[in-house]
């Protein structure tokens, strides 16, 4: 009867494409499949060799090690030395060829270049992302945040932490109606890049403007996994885009204004000339008291022309090195003078060592109280506190003035620095206050700026440029 053809199992070694040796105990490699054979080129049989010498020198000790408490070890990371005299990356696991024996260890040994090069590719591409200074966000394929560099915690104010789990629609200002939020979902959730500009709101409630490129994450299968956020911050941007209309819109009321004023004031003289005769000629009292009244009303119409045409006309003034707080102190003299302050608390928190700016001395000191005036009105004659701070950065020294008084709309900030915006009494303000303090600040190349909470109160940052840098 023909033996029954019985496999030989020891050939399945072969099929392995793991490298695979056995070992004595004293560590002599005594067999080896065929992956190990092809990679290393080693063949047992020739002479015995110790499986250390398969192994880069550095590498020696752990090899002992491994070998010498085999059973409390994981799969460790070490390099081969192939017979091309390269080294190669391999990940070996140590088992006992009988249970509970060390007389033969078996050490199967897996290489790991790619997925070593597939980690350092990784590596690379997470080190970009979190050292860009681009803000970038990583959502699930639900939309939740499951990464968030930190640019981004920078920016939008908060931590990872916060933001983890979460939708990006803590963010969301508001400012774009849910119709613009769904077009963009349908858009990315088919596949496609979306590129946009949005306003959105950092943790403290201000806003940044991004331009925003979302593009969904693929895999291999052809699935969304997730959506990559990448912003580029466009705030200053927007900011001087603003600034510009507002200071283009001034220069041509300017010029408007000035023509007025010119053409408004030789009438006005020839009027004040007239009304001067006549009170010399005439000596009706009731005549004479009503010109006194003409008068005076003539009085304020050319004080109003002076304004106008002080505006448009660039200062001949001298400018002058000034210390900041020499500046605030004359104007809050002046305004703290006034019977409407008291019951207002001033809190005067200024830098003592702020750089001096280069400034016409008067009327620097012209805005301060114009705006401390106004912060005065603000309060309506009611309990109130008016803070004085500085800020100083590498362009500009800042003085904000902050009043607890009625706030102003978000619709009427741009306004108030219009001449003739005036939400005060007749007689009470012209409203030129602000527009006159406005053109004293671009002549000085500062600015003014303005954030209010209506009902709570008004902050005015005015900032000169710093000749000291
Ligand atoms: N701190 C403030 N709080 C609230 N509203 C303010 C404040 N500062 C200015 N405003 C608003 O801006 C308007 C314009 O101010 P501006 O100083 O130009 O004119 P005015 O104070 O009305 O008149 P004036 O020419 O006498 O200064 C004010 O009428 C007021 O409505
Ligand atoms: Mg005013």
């Amino acid at each position: 009867m023909p033996k029954p053809h019985t496999p030989d199992y020891r050939r399945i070694l072969d099929l392995l494409t793991d490298l695979v040796l056995v070992i004595d105990k004293d560590g002599y490699v005594i067999a080896a499949n065929a992956s190990a054979t092809a990679v290393l080129g080693v063949q047992p049989h020739d002479r015995p060799y110790l499986l250390r010498t398969l192994l880069p020198a550095s590498e020696h000790d752990r090899c002992d090690l491994l070998l010498r408490e085999w059973t409390d070890h994981h799969p460790i990371e070490t390099r081969f030395i192939t017979k091309d005299g390269a080294e190669l990356d391999v990940s070996i696991e140590v088992q006992p060829l009988e249970p509970g024996s060390n007389e033969f260890l078996v050490v199967f040994a897996r290489d790991i270049t790619s997925q070593k090069q597939r980690d350092l590719d990784f590596l690379r591409f997470s080190n970009v992302i979190h050292h860009t200074i681009n803000p970038i966000q990583i959502t699930d394929a639900e939309g939740m945040m499951v990464y968030v560099n930190p640019a981004f915690e920078r920016i939008t104010g908060y931590s990872k932490e916060e933001l983890i789990g979460k939708n990006p629609r803590i963010l969301n200002s508001g400012k774009h109606p849910a119709e613009f939020w769904s077009g963009v979902w349908k858009h990315i959730a088919m596949g496609q890049v979306w590129m946009g500009r949005i306003e959105n709101t950092r943790k403290d409630g201000t806003p940044f403007y991004s331009e925003l490129v979302i593009s969904p994450i693929v895999d291999m299968q052809g699935h969304v996994a997730g959506y990559l956020g990448a912003h580029r911050d466009i705030t200053e941007q927007k900011m001087l885009e603003q600034q510009l209309v507002r200071s283009q819109r001034m220069e041509s009321i300017g010029t408007l204004a000035a023509g007025i004023a010119h053409e408004v004031g030789n009438p006005l003289t020839a009027i004040s000339s007239l009304v001067q005769v006549i009170q010399r000629t005439s000596s009706d009292p009731f005549a004479k008291e009503k010109l006194e009244l003409i008068n005076s009303q003539v009085n304020r119409i050319a004080r109003i022309i002076r304004e106008l045409v002080d505006f448009s006309r660039p200062s001949t003034h001298v400018t002058k090195q000034t210390e900041v707080n020499r500046v605030v102190r004359e104007a809050l003299n002046i305004v703290q003078y006034g019977k409407k302050v008291k019951d207002i608390t001033f809190n005067i928190a200024l830098a003592e060592d702020l750089p001096d700016i280069s400034v016409v001395p008067d009327q620097a000191v012209q805005v301060f109280i114009n705006i401390l005036m106004n912060a005065v009105d603000a309060l309506e004659g009611k309990k109130g506190a008016i803070t004085l701070a500085s800020a100083l950065d590498e362009r500009m020294v800042t003085v904000i003035i902050r009043d607890t008084g009625r706030g102003i709309e978000p619709a009427d900030l741009e306004k108030i620095f219009e001449p003739f915006y005036t939400t005060k009494a007749t007689g009470q303000g012209t409203g030129l206050g602000l527009w006159v303090s406005y053109g004293i600040m671009k002549s000085f190349g500062g600015d003014i700026f303005v954030e209010s909470d209506p009902g709570k109160g008004s902050t005015f940052a005015i900032s000169f440029p710093r000749k000291d840098s």
